[in-house]
């Protein structure tokens, strides 16, 4: 253990089971607060790695409630203590960061995690980070970002859980558990910030009520459930209002409907943008907008400290709200205070990197069984800009990660071949660069090889905040180079890094064998090579729709039907030049193996093994559970693990419902010839959607039930709801 902080909020609140917090004990440090410690507590500031003179000093007159960016515990405590010993309540202060896969050792990026359909091992992997942040002095990460994301050309897809609602719920809970063993965590961007229109970071997102209950917000409320310390809210506007000055977002929803009673932080100078969206025509308007919304800290606006003060004195802003705010902000603190923090074990969290980059990588592509390969092969070229770097697969946001510490592609496949293998390596290109001199070497070496693993895609900062993008193939004179050294005739293996999904129509069509790395962080080399050798039997499974085509944006597997679904028929919700389908869909991935699905049957949780399951149709009470068996054969020659999935689909409602959307999932490790029997379960409770009243609902009626490989195969069966 880490020694837990002492303070006078150590001494008020230490040991006090959260939320039980001391109100009198509140109350009476409130009590010896003036206005301008209060606002003080609100304001959050930006450090560049350790706190200015200015900031300080500040800290000193009680004027600063939390700073960021400051990294390393010799900072930290260095300007905590000005806090705690200097200032005139000696309140602690909040040291937030964004850990967002890894602090030092880096893990794949979230978009990739996700696809290891894995809520444990993204628990693991957050576990893991808070600890290694906490031993540098954080203790507030502004992670997960459960943003649901339908759309590829927004760069922060790459932080989320990618376009799914239960599975992006269900990781945003484990990652908070994982988290909050060591530091505090933030959902965020509340809310909506996904659905930027166009793709285009900080834009509007005009969305529906019901799409933002039923897609967007529920991974925000499984954090709540899952006691998240603090919410961020959103850059966007959502129909007009911010998310930074939404009364109904950050008040009537989620504190009035949700009871959170955790602290809203802004997200960077959100406050201030209210003026340039339009809603404030001042600083102190701005601020007023948004503390009275219930965002309660001022992230590097200034806003709140410098401007509000005399608009509390004028009675435009209620003491009280001040009063709440800064209880908030005090509670957030003796959460902190009470943490233990585990300290790191470099060796265990390096494996789990390791683990971590296996199961995220994705096979997309494997025609006559090119890979595995053998490592034997006697002359292997290993080409492009991301072969050998150890920068990219850091990803974006990585925080303390070092390149350093990453194992690229190249020297991963090197460690592993014999020493008879020759492994030619040739750069190829930049990532960006238009020059195309480095096209010859690269072609000589895929001449000289038995097969030529090119390793291209986007570099780290080509996604994440101010990443998006409006062409979505490989950059630069990649997409030349791959075709140059396809031209050789030598097989090829493309591994991409990207953290979005790519338009690959090109290599979808020509290259033989495709594998999707995303950003798998420092393990990225070892992981790649164990794939690539057969050592590990690919799992991952994709987290988010691969369109065809940028017209096709934004594509996604739960869609509603529409009333002319896509057919032969010219007038039917289709392009006359593309086809509505994706290159690949959701829940996607091959393996090395293959895996085949039978005996579908299901019944009701309470009647089973107690009637024919196969006997007039299956009927489910609204408080009772389906059960779905199906039996899972690895048909092929290794082990390997299935991710099996189970879909539903709601066949008339009084609203239309998604033509599928996924309910449960199980990963099931094979010998090769072995059959499972697995049971999942469907509570009818799940099948709840938002009514013509906008109240949830699980509507008597017909409800079709999937189970397959991914989100367009699959075994089917029919249920009924009914009620007594
Ligand atoms: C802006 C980003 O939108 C947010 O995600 C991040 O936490 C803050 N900056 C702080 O770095």
């Amino acid at each position: 253990m880490l020694r837990p902080r002492h303070s006078l909020l150590t001494a008020l609140f230490v040991l006090l089971p959260v939320g039980a917090a001391p109100a009198q004990n509140l109350d009476s440090l409130l009590a010896r607060m003036t206005l301008e410690e209060k606002l003080g507590q609100l304001n959050l500031l930006s450090a560049g790695g350790k706190a200015s003179p200015e900031q300080t000093a500040l800290v000193r007159r009680g004027l600063v409630g939390g700073l960021f960016n400051v990294i390393g515990t010799e900072n930290t405590r260095a300007v905590d203590r000005v806090a705690t010993t200097e200032s005139r309540l000696k309140i602690p202060l909040l040291f937030g960061l964004d850990v967002i896969h890894g602090f030092r050792t880096i893990f794949p990026i979230p978009l990739a995690e996700a696809g290891a359909f894995d809520p444990e091992l993204a628990e693991a992997t957050a576990r893991a980070a808070g600890r290694e942040a906490a031993a540098a002095g954080i203790n507030w990460t502004y992670a997960p970002m459960v943003d649901i994301a339908r759309d590829p050309r927004w760069g922060r897809i790459a932080e989320g859980s990618g376009e799914d609602t239960y599975l992006g719920s269900l990781l945003a809970a484990a990652r908070v558990r994982g988290f909050q063993e060591s530091i505090l965590a933030t959902a965020k961007h509340f809310a909506a910030y996904g659905a930027a229109e166009g793709g285009r970071d900080y834009n509007s997102a005009d969305i529906s009520p019901r799409t933002l209950r039923e897609v967007y917000l529920p991974p925000f409320k499984a954090a709540v459930d899952a006691g998240v310390a603090t919410l961020m809210s959103a850059f966007n506007d959502i129909g007009g209002v911010p998310a930074s000055g939404n009364a109904w977002l950050t008040d009537t929803l989620l504190r009035r409907e949700w009871r959170f009673n955790g602290m809203v932080v802004s997200d960077w100078t959100s406050v201030a943008e209210l003026i340039p969206h339009g809603i404030a025509g001042s600083r102190e308007e701005a601020g007023r907008r948004a503390l009275t919304a219930g965002v309660d800290m001022d992230m590097q606006s200034s806003i709140y400290v410098e401007t509000l003060a005399p608009l509390v004195q004028g009675g435009r802003i209620p003491m009280a709200v001040v009063d709440e705010a800064v209880r908030r902000v005090l509670r957030a603190k003796a959460r902190v205070a009470a943490l233990k923090p585990v300290l790191p074990n470099p060796v265990e969290i390096r494996a789990l990197a390791r683990r971590a980059a296996r199961e995220s990588i994705v096979l997309l592509k494997n025609d006559r069984s090119l890979l595995p390969l053998d490592r034997a092969t006697p002359v292997i070229a290993v080409i492009g800009p991301l072969a050998d770097n150890q920068l990219d697969p850091l990803g974006p946001w990585h925080t303390d990660g070092k390149p350093e510490d990453v194992v690229t592609v190249l020297q991963g496949i090197k460690t592993r071949v014999p020493s008879g293998t020759q492994v030619l390596y040739a750069q190829g290109a930049g990532i960006e660069d238009p020059s195309t001199a480095g096209f010859a070497e690269a072609v000589a070496a895929a001449q000289r090889a038995k097969v030529a693993i090119l390793v291209l895609g986007e570099r780290h900062d080509m996604s994440g905040e101010a990443a998006s993008r409006a062409y979505l193939g490989l950059p630069g004179v990649q997409q030349q180079l791959l075709e140059a050294v396809a031209a050789t005739g030598t097989p090829i293996v493309l591994v991409l890094m990207n953290g979005r999904p790519l338009i690959l129509e090109w290599a979808a069509e020509h290259v033989p064998a495709i594998v999707e790395d995303w950003y798998l962080g420092v393990e990225s080399g070892n992981a790649t090579a164990e794939v690539l050798f057969g050592e590990v039997n690919p799992s991952g499974r994709l987290a988010v729709t691969f369109p065809r085509a940028l017209g096709q944006i934004p594509l996604y597997y739960n869609h509603r039907n529409t009333g002319r679904p896509p057919a032969a028929d010219k007038f039917t919700s289709k392009y006359i030049d593309a086809p509505v389908t994706p290159r690949y869909p959701f829940g996607y991935g091959l393996s090395y193996t293959t895996f085949t699905y039978r005996d579908l049957r299901i019944a009701s949780r309470t009647t089973v093994g107690s009637r024919d399951l196969q006997a007039g149709p299956v009927r489910l009470g609204p408080t009772d559970t389906l059960s779905v068996v199906v039996t899972v054969t690895n048909t092929g020659t290794r082990e390997g693990t299935e991710v099996a999935q189970l879909y539903v689909r709601d066949e008339v409602a009084s609203v239309a419902r998604p033509v599928r959307e996924l309910r449960g999932f199980r990963r099931v490790t094979l010998k090769p010839g072995e059959a499972r029997r697995i049971e999942l379960l469907l509570a009818a409770r799940d099948l709840a959607f938002y009514g013509l009243d906008m109240k949830a609902v699980v509507e008597a009626g017909t409800f079709r039930v999937f189970v397959g490989p991914n989100s367009i195969e699959g075994l089917e069966a029919t249920f009924e709801v009914a009620y007594p």
